[in-house]
């Protein structure tokens, strides 16, 4: 078992799309271990995403994660940041296959619903960016 980090973002938050994320997310045996809602601030969003601070969405981006609630979690499972990466599908939702999240609730490759992890070292950067220790209770 090991573990990533997963954001619903801000156009899903507003659709009220929380529940059924996660519904898609227990249904593929991931086990939320760790979840809350907060509201980014533009600080703590361009921390997040410093990696991508030379690109031309950056500032966009940054406008968008802080315009809503986000929910933050740290998902469980056989392989979870691989496993939900083929749960989330491509990041742009045109290139996404049927039956994942952005497939299914995705309005553009930015506001694409969720986010998840690229490796295991990204994840635990990203869990303890949100998370402390006893946050988390698997
Ligand atoms: P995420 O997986 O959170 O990682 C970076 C985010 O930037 C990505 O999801 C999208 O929300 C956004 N993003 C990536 N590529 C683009 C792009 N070409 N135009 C606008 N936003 C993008």
């Amino acid at each position: 078992m090991s573990m990533t980090f997963s954001i619903i973002k801000p156009d899903a938050t507003k659709r009220n799309l929380t529940g059924a994320i996660n519904k898609m997310i227990e249904d593929n045996n991931l086990i939320i271990v760790a979840q809350k809602r907060i509201k980014l601030t533009k600080e703590k969003a361009e921390g997040f995403y410093s990696i991508h601070k030379d690109k031309p969405f950056f500032k966009e981006l940054i406008h968008y994660m802080i315009s809503g609630p986000i929910i933050v979690q740290v998902l469980k499972g056989d392989n979870a940041v691989e496993n939900y990466r083929k749960i989330m599908g491509a990041t742009n939702p045109e290139n996404a296959d049927n039956g994942t999240i952005r497939k299914e609730f995705a309005i553009n490759i930015q506001e694409n619903s969720v986010h998840g992890s690229d490796s295991e070292e990204n994840a635990r950067i990203e869990i303890d960016y949100f998370f402390e220790k006893n946050e988390i209770i698997s």
